[in-house]
């Protein structure tokens, strides 16, 4: 079969890696893409916001499956577009993107369907908002409700710093996304990012990973996109996993159905443990990035039947194989990234590091010149990815890929993996 995959980060470098290699699928094309996914399949000039050019470009092509692999496509609705022409797509309607889209909509549907999650406040202005606050006490967390590149949530210490992030939201400071602002309580716990395959009735637990959002070494400097990755999370456990299925993941859907918009696609749980259990932080409708690029490479079963299975609504028929193995990603950036990262400078060794045993690379924000050089071409650029038989392992091997690239102009967290190589060390 035809397949069009629409992204271009190293999300969908790995999903393009994970695609190309099933039987079943004769032709990949991938827009925009990036070097990498060219290398798993032809990179297509389409204009993704222009849905009608999509789908005039997959009805020339006879593309049976469209996989989208950003968030912003579908919240614009990219999936019912294509569904009523037709085409079959994986990933969730314009409504039941809402899910990452709106924070003020996701909160609402906790407080409907029981799901655990952090007590919050929503405003419209910064009167009330600031009373909420002086009521509330600090610490507390101040959100933009609209997608804002991951730069929407201002983890206040004191009144003042929450007060300042709510005049900022106001005030116009991250555009649209901030007309309303979601205030919620500080939860205290570890992290873990937990992902489901849905099908509109039926959920399958795809692996767990965790991410570091922090630009600096020790979980320090602004937040990011995500520096690296690695999966399992050790944290969580298969009892865990069961909770958060029959807690947080299966209402969802059933919430989302009743509201006459069923979820399919990727549901990624942005988790707190607390010691109260696990409660959600957030909703994302797509594999996270960077965390796909290690969910992919311990997937042993052929992801091209489940994505069909899931877009047909007999996902129940399917089952996964995981692989034992950890894998853990590190993330190449420009200098000046998150803030100002510098583009155009020239990129070796890529091919040493993806030569090495147990080394994958996943391009990102790269581009490649009329000489055949990978040049930088945005703010994360590379992933390295190590696999081996604990997080350590993996960790040594993405490290050895990193050192084998030549790039002065980039730079990478060095302690990716941290907390689980010590609670592997600490056994
Ligand atoms: P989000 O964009 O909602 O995922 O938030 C970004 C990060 O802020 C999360 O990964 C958490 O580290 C942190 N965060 C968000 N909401 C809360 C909360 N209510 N309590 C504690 N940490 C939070
Ligand atoms: N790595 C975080 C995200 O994809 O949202």
């Amino acid at each position: 079969m035809k397949i069009l995959l629409i992204g271009s980060g190293g999300r969908e470098h790995a999903l393009a890696w994970a695609i190309s290699a099933s039987p079943l699928c004769d032709r990949l094309f991938i827009a925009p893409g990036n070097p990498g996914t060219a290398q798993c399949g032809e990179n297509a000039v389409i204009d993704i916001a222009d849905h009608r050019a999509v789908i005039a470009f997959c009805r020339l092509q006879h593309v049976d499956l469209v996989v989208v692999g950003p968030e912003g496509p579908l919240v614009e609705g990219i999936a019912d577009d294509l569904t009523a022409a037709g085409i079959k797509t994986f990933g969730p309607s314009k409504a039941a993107a809402q899910l990452e889209g709106s924070k003020a909509f996701t909160k609402e549907l906790c407080a409907e369907f029981g799901i655990p999650t952090a007590g919050f406040g929503r405003f419209t202005d910064a009167a009330a908002a600031k009373a909420y606050v002086a009521a509330q006490g600090a610490p507390i967390v101040i959100k933009a409700d609209g997608l804002a590149a991951g730069k929407g949530v201002v983890m206040a210490q004191t009144l003042a710093e929450a007060n300042d992030a709510i005049d900022m939201m106001f005030g116009g400071g991250l555009g649209a996304a901030g007309a309303e602002v979601v205030i919620e309580e500080w939860m205290i716990g570890e992290e873990a990012s937990f992902f489901a395959l849905c099908d509109g009735t039926h959920a399958l637990a795809l692996a767990s990973a965790q991410d570091h959002k922090r630009v600096g070494d020790g979980d320090t400097g602004p937040n990011t996109g995500g520096m690296g990755a690695y999966s399992p999370a050790p944290v969580m456990t298969k009892a865990l996993e069961a909770q958060v299925m029959a807690d947080i993941i299966m209402p969802t859907l059933a919430g989302m159905t009743k509201r006459g918009s069923p979820f399919q696609g990727i549901l990624y749980a942005g988790l707190m443990i607390t010691a109260q259990g696990p409660k959600l932080i957030e909703y994302n409708v797509r594999f996270g990035d960077p965390e796909c690029e290690v969910l992919m490479p311990r997937l042993k079963s052929d992801i091209v039947p489940v994505l069909l299975a899931a877009c047909d609504g007999v996902l129940d028929s399917v089952s996964l194989r995981w692989s034992d193995e950890a894998a853990l990603t590190v993330v190449l950036a420009a200098r000046g990234y998150p803030a100002k990262p510098e583009t155009g400078s020239v990129i070796h060794g890529i091919d040493k590091a993806a030569a090495l045993d147990d080394v994958l690379v996943f391009h990102a924000g790269t581009k490649q010149d009329t000489a055949g050089s990978i040049l930088a071409s945005g703010g994360r650029v590379l992933n390295i990815v190590g696999l081996g038989k604990t997080v350590a392992e993996a960790q040594t091997r993405a490290y050895r890929g990193v050192d084998a690239i030549d790039w002065p102009e980039g730079f990478c967290r060095r302690d990716i993996g941290w907390q689980a190589v010590k609670r592997e060390r600490e056994g």
